[in-house]
């Protein structure tokens, strides 16, 4: 196991009607003048953006709003929260919503205090080293930002879709009501399960030895996904299943089954290159690219595939021919991303395999090379694209 310290200080409200504390919780990370921050109208018609501001003002918090932000948000929203927040000395964003409205909330807090572009953060020319606390409302279990020191956003003129990380950006609270994901379709439910496991997977597939804690951990995140998403897509009421997958998102992203070993995440960069030129949900893109890196890597590491199938997937082991019972988790695991609705190539994405040539040049790495697992060159990068584009079950 490698070293590692492992500081998680977000402070989780879960439960039913967990949205009431709201106003508390500001006031008790110290603030006074709040922005919320929303996206394209759900909270507005589920009522909870009304429950926000009540309790808000039952704690004497004055708070301005800013709602609209896109789904693989962009910069020019963040601009407009930064401008809003200096003019009105805010010193607190409460984001009610999903990973977009979090991560442009995070964006938002990090670009207040900071003299340059907010940018920087996300093209790399400067890290987060301080920010505005961020608290959140979650409405979608997903990206894991309400517990993750990290942000995405795109770049409106370039589509460059990137991401910025520091401990500043960790929520100082994140308020987490299962019944506020009742109201997600179907298809974004399935987006959001396939990112939570495709987190996991990113920490999973890992040279590191010795490790048997993190990979027991992975494997019962992944195990109650396969458990759990089953019963939400055929009843989107199912409160306790909704709660299951809720409190799994955050724990597959705060990195307490990602401790003391090496991650991969090329399948999330490589899926960043498509939710950035198609506008695509993340988890539909991660559903076609996931499986598409395995196949691509899984030579690389046979033996850790092949305890995946096992563990995972149930598979029986094939000693004679381990690369074999790899090969049929992989299948498994899309075999199981299609039952729950979910793309499998780039014609069900809407992707165009003529487009591959941008995404590679757009993935930026020119002749370096990248990735935890298997480290990847733009040759690999193609490769993996050509895979996904024609994948079937
Ligand atoms: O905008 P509204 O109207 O709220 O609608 C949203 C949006 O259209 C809707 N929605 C959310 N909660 C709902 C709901 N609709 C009905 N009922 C509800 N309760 O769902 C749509 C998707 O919302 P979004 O916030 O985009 O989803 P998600 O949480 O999947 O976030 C995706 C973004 O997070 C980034 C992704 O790249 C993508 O930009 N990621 C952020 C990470 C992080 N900060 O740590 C890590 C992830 O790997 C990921 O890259
Ligand atoms: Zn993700």
């Amino acid at each position: 196991m490698n070293d590692f310290v492992f500081y998680s200080p977000t402070k989780f409200v879960f439960g039913r009607d967990a949205e009431v504390n709201c106003g508390s919780l500001v006031k008790e990370f110290g603030g006074n003048r709040v922005l919320i921050h929303y996206g394209g109208g759900s909270v507005v018609r589920s009522g909870l953006l009304d429950r926000v501001k009540k309790s808000l003002d039952d704690s004497s918090v004055t708070w301005f709003e800013l709602g609209g932000v896109h789904p693989n948000p962009l910069d020019d929203l963040v601009y407009t929260g930064i401008e809003l927040c200096r003019k009105n000395n805010i010193d607190f964003i409460l984001a009610v919503g999903g990973g977009s409205t979090i991560d442009s909330s995070k964006a938002i807090a990090a670009g207040v205090p900071y003299d340059g572009d907010f940018w920087d953060f996300y093209c790399g020319k400067a890290a987060p080293q301080q920010a505005l606390p961020v608290g959140t409302v979650l409405t979608i279990a997903a990206a894991g930002s309400e517990g993750s020191g990290d942000s995405v956003i795109t770049k409106k003129d370039t589509m460059a879709k990137r991401g910025a990380s520091g401990e500043c950006l960790r929520p100082k609270f994140s308020v987490m009501n299962p019944a506020l994901t009742q109201t997600l379709p179907p298809y974004q439910t399935a987006c959001g399960i396939t990112d939570i496991m495709a987190h996991v997977f990113e920490r999973y597939f890992t040279k590191t030895p010795d490790v048997e804690t993190t990979d027991r951990l992975c494997e019962a995140v992944l195990l109650a996904m396969i458990n759990e998403a089953p019963k939400v897509i055929a009843d989107p009421n199912d409160y306790e299943a909704r709660a299951n997958i809720m409190w799994a998102g955050m724990v597959a992203h705060n990195n307490i089954v990602g401790s003391g070993r090496d991650q991969d995440w090329n399948s999330h960069g490589i899926e960043h290159e498509l939710s950035a030129l198609y506008d695509c949900a993340h988890g539909a893109g991660l559903a076609v690219i996931m499986p598409a890196w395995m196949t691509y890597v899984m030579p690389h590491g046979v033996m850790r595939f092949a305890q995946a199938a096992v563990r995972i997937w149930g598979c029986e082991m094939d000693f004679a021919h381990p690369e074999r019972t790899a090969a049929a988790g992989i299948k498994a695991f899309r075999k199981f991303l299609a039952s729950i609705g979910m793309p499998i190539n780039f014609e069900q994405l809407g992707a165009k395999v003529e487009d591959i040539p941008k995404l590679v040049e757009s993935f930026g790495i020119g002749d370096g090379k990248t990735g935890g697992f298997v480290s990847l060159g733009r040759d690999d990068i193609a490769a993996i694209y050509k895979i996904a584009a024609e994948a079937t079950l």
